[in-house]
């Protein structure tokens, strides 16, 4: 056994160390938040412990920049810590600084000149606020020329904030009160992750088409009747669950290129609404359309791996959804298949199942 570091790092077969690598890689990428929470050294320089010392002995300028109510970690001297101070306004950010935390307050606005100095920006972290529309200034985000992250999840605005930087990569605004989405993501090449989620959207027509890069889009919890019609073609996960579609268009997921996640349940799904091979395409891995109506399995791609059909109104195990034809190259690759709380039961499986579905572990019914 060799010397390990971290014991989760001792893991020996390849799936588990994988994953492991993944969680520390994942860590590793949280650092600057652990920075503040744990740095041992942290009475030296907080706040309160500053005004022990005379300015002269302080650190350095760094030091004296940082407002009373923030942390500025000599280690991480690029990173700010406000996050759940009570704020209601926005502290003094110095153009040092590139991961800014506030997350956790109660700041309602954000005037055009607070961000005037914060140039060197790359994130801002702003969730769990109570920012409304109205109170953000036009050009506020304009000139953060090197932003990638924005965070304004959990507040209340009313609309996309205008003047977004084109830097962005990551934009999470979910659980706010959005009804529309504009121009307002024109331009923005390098986008790969949205997070629109519980919003009120009632339409987006094909305003995200042009989001070239983008590759996780979860509109999930608004007011969307239909699929939107244009969506940008390099999704890899296409989140729309919880909203009221009752149909899908014809083609659906033959436009993705890359598509392997797509979970739609909680809308009003029935077989009419279901273009007869819409979900047979290559590439899906997953495919969520539990909570729905739907009173058949519909037919999908042999590749597909994880198939949830829980709490629709299915009458029938047609082994034709699965596999057109069986025999010892083609059979369906499908692991898991949940069909509980449906009008059938586990005698409605026909026996030759196990041929089509010979990799499936999971068939609850
Ligand atoms: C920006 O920096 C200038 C020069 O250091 C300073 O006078 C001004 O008060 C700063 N503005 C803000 C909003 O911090
Ligand atoms: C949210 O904004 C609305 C106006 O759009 C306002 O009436 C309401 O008080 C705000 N709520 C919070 C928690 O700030
Ligand atoms: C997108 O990223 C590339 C590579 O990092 C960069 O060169 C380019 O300027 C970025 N585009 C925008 C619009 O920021
Ligand atoms: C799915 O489509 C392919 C061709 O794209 C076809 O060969 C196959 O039989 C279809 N699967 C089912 C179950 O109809
Ligand atoms: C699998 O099925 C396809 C038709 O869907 C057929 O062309 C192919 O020959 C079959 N593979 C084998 C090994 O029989």
């Amino acid at each position: 056994m060799p010397p390990c570091l971290f014991v989760f790092l001792c893991q020996t077969t390849a799936e588990s160390l994988t994953m492991r690598l993944v969680i520390a890689f994942l860590l590793s990428a949280l650092l600057p938040v652990s920075l503040s929470r744990r740095d041992p050294l942290g009475w030296l320089y907080g706040p309160r412990a500053q005004s022990y010392y005379p300015a002269s002995l302080r650190a350095d300028a760094s030091a004296a920049e940082c407002p009373e109510e923030c942390d500025c970690p000599p280690s991480f001297p690029v990173a700010m810590y406000c996050d759940g101070r009570g704020l209601t306004a926005m502290p003094t950010i110095s153009s040092r600084i590139k991961y800014l935390y506030l997350q956790n307050n109660a700041i309602t606005a954000i005037p055009d000149a607070t961000l005037a100095n914060a140039t060197s920006l790359v994130w801002l972290m702003m969730h769990h606020n109570q920012l409304a529309s109205d109170a953000i200034g036009k050009e506020v985000f304009s000139k953060l020329g090197t932003l990638e992250r924005l965070y304004l999840q959990h507040n209340n605005l009313s609309s996309i904030p205008p003047s977004l930087p084109r830097t962005l990569r990551d934009l999470r605004i979910d659980h706010n009160k959005i009804e529309k989405v504009n121009g307002d993501l024109e331009g923005m090449d390098n986008l790969t992750i949205l997070y629109l989620h519980d919003n009120a959207l009632t339409d987006i027509g094909s305003s995200l088409k042009p989001l070239k890069s983008l590759t996780l889009l979860d509109i999930s919890g608004n007011k969307l009747t239909k699929v939107p019609d244009g969506l940008p073609e390099h999704l890899h996960q296409l989140y729309l669950e919880s909203n009221s579609i009752d149909s899908l268009p014809d083609g659906f997921l033959g436009g993705f290129t890359q598509l392997q996640y797509v979970r739609m349940a909680h809308n009003q799904l029935t077989d009419k609404g279901i273009p007869p091979h819409a979900f047979n395409v290559t590439g899906l891995v997953e495919l969520d359309l539990s909570f729905n109506k739907l009173e058949r399995i519909p037919t999908v791609s042999s590749t597909l791996q994880h198939l949830y059909l829980q709490a629709n109104q299915i009458k029938e195990f047609t082994l034709g959804s699965f596999c057109g034809v069986v025999d010892v190259t083609n059979f369906s690759k499908l692991r898991t298949l949940r069909l509980e709380g449906n009008e059938i039961s586990r005698e409605d499986i026909p026996s030759e199942s196990t041929l089509c579905l010979r990799q499936a572990s999971t068939i609850e019914i």
